[in-house]
């Protein structure tokens, strides 16, 4: 595993992080990391995600897993070709690609078989400490309403990452815990890390920031 904490940049499927401008970014988000010191890591659009592990060397994300299953699955994100495309992990059950509990279950299991990290996205506390049960490397909690918004969840909702950290601290002390939504400067990534967090989970800050390269270094400071 890559040293904690870590700030992870998903480029969803935002214009400015596609094709030759995500891997530009990737090669930001690494320069920043070795400047810094810190971990960050990088969730590209997974058309681009070979391309990415080739290009850097900092951790690199899948978005999303379909299935563990390979074979006459058109169209679907199967374990083993994140895993051939050399992608550390993935995110899964992001807010804006929801599985069903079953899924996860089973992908979490094969993640873990392989040694992959697994980033479990979660809505609340209820549906943090139940998937935490799951033993992913990391629940991320991200309150829907907050995400791609101006206030960061370490402002509008700490007592819910306190409430998510104590719980999977009591329940599957091998998780880590992760924050996102509305995080954009080093003063959210310091709080959440006071908050009891293992890094945060960002995209629109980033992304969509008029000069990503400072963003990243502005987050990085906030880690002491
Ligand atoms: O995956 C990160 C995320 O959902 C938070 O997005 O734009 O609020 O940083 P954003």
């Amino acid at each position: 595993m890559f040293p904690l904490p870590v700030i992870v940049v998903n480029f969803k499927s935002y214009r400015e992080a596609s094709g030759e401008r995500g891997l530009e970014l990737a090669r930001i988000a690494q320069e920043v990391s070795e400047e810094s010191g810190v971990t960050i890591a990088v969730a590209p659009q997974m058309v681009d995600l070979a391309l990415v592990v080739r290009e850097v060397k900092i951790p690199v994300f899948a978005q999303h897993i379909d299935t563990v299953k390979t074979g006459s699955y058109t169209g679907s994100t199967t374990l083993n070709a994140v895993k051939e495309a050399g992608a550390v992990g993935s995110l899964l059950n992001h807010a804006e690609k929801r599985i069903k509990a079953s899924e996860i279950d089973e992908i979490i299991t094969e993640m873990n078989r392989e040694e992959m990290v697994s980033i479990l996205c979660t809505n609340n506390y209820a549906v943090s400490k139940a998937l935490s049960l799951l033993s992913p490397t990391f629940i991320a909690i991200e309150p829907p309403e907050l995400i791609g918004g101006d206030v960061s969840v370490t402002t509008a909702k700490p007592e819910i990452i306190t409430r998510v950290v104590k719980s999977v601290e009591k329940l599957a002390p091998e998780v880590g815990v992760l924050t996102g939504a509305g995080v954009k400067t080093s003063k959210d990534v310091r709080r959440a890390l006071e908050l009891g967090c293992d890094g945060v989970l960002l995209a629109s800050g980033v992304v969509k920031s008029d000069n990503p390269r400072k963003t990243l270094e502005d987050l990085a400071s906030g880690v002491d």
